[in-house]
């Protein structure tokens, strides 16, 4: 052989070596990226399914053996969930919770917090935000706003499943919810971001004197609970929140159809709170299951509980709310 072919030959030979073994390199790279990319996610909350499993089955499960007396509530949100969670959602999910204090808003957001999320409500995906505790300066609004529009971008930034909860919808300052508006509004991408993924849930007591009166009035016509009707109780609420002047109510998202749908949480009757009082019995570790409860030890924790309308004493005015003090207080000297 010719030398200069020799060294031609041995220049690809040594070339394609050099290429073999950068691929591989390269290639060891990509792996050892994934790889510690898998590990660092296997102990560290990832935006990935096996820390967001959304198991809807299991919240349809829990919803029906834990929440009391709200028939209209489960169907609704595992309904939503389930078909904003398949495939690309045309805008953020926005579940808007009308009742009375203790009816289980903040029970039913903390249980989708824990079906969706692996770590529930502790999850760095799941944000709580409160009227009274983060919005409660009205000098600060121009703040307020700024920061919460920085939280929202950086926290669908980092993970687009996230869920937001705000309690208190009816104590927010004007100003503070008009601020989501554009996150929850059809947009394919705000700066670079989409939020179509994204669960809000506003929490709130108003309508919820409108939906006392319907439940009454269904109980004195003899009408029975279930047969409330999901159709009309949204009406109310919606009739309610427009004529209501504060912070939900003035706000466009209502007008402007960005509320997905209005759940309603109707007023617990006593037989109710005894339901919560047996799941409160047994949580404690008092009883094995809620069946074997002491019927006398659970009337006696009921009868510490207030009821309203005054005539009739139908409704807990606390709904299941201080269930758990009471049960203390009771379970002391029982
Ligand atoms: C879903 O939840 C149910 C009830 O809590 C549980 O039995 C089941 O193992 C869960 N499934 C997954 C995939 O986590």
């Amino acid at each position: 052989m010719h030398w200069k072919v020799f060294f031609a030959v041995f220049a690809v030979f040594q070339h394609d070596f050099l290429n073999a073994e950068l691929v591989s390199a390269a290639s060891a790279g990509v792996v050892s990226w994934i790889s510690s990319n898998i590990l660092y996610c296997s102990m560290n909350e990832c935006c990935i399914d096996s820390w967001i499993p959304a198991n809807y089955s299991g919240l349809a499960e829990t919803l029906k053996s834990k929440l009391h007396g709200q028939h209209l509530v489960t169907d609704l949100v595992i309904k939503y969930l389930k078909a904003h969670g398949r495939g690309n959602p045309s805008k953020a999910l926005v579940l808007s919770f009308h009742g009375r204090t203790g009816t289980g808003k903040s029970y039913v957001s903390r249980l989708v917090a824990e079906k969706l999320f692996y770590n529930g409500m502790e999850s760095k995906y799941v944000h709580l935000f409160s009227a009274t505790r983060d919005f409660n300066h009205i000098e600060k609004v121009p703040t307020y706003k700024k920061n919460l529009r920085d939280h929202i971008e950086k926290a669908v930034k980092e993970c687009p499943r996230s869920l937001f909860i705000f309690d208190e919808m009816d104590k927010m300052p004007p100003g503070i919810i008009d601020t989501l508006k554009p996150y929850l509004d059809h947009y394919e991408q705000i700066g670079n971001v989409d939020y179509r993924k994204t669960i809000f849930f506003f929490l709130s007591n108003s309508g919820s004197n409108a939906i006392t009166e319907r439940a009454l009035r269904a109980w004195k016509n003899g009408e029975a609970r279930h047969s409330l009707k999901l159709k009309e109780m949204e009406q109310i609420i919606q009739e309610q929140v427009l004529n209501t002047k504060n912070g939900l109510l003035t706000s466009e998202l209502v007008l402007k159809n960005l509320i997905t749908a209005y759940v309603p949480f109707l007023p617990l009757e006593r037989c109710h709170v005894k339901q919560c009082i047996r799941d409160g019995l047994v949580e404690r570790g008092y009883y094995l299951d809620a069946e074997y409860v002491n019927d006398m030890l659970v009337r006696e924790i009921a009868d510490e509980l207030t009821y309203f309308p005054k005539d009739v004493s139908l409704f807990s005015v606390k709904g299941c709310k201080s269930v758990h003090d009471k049960i203390v207080y009771v379970k002391e000297d029982f």
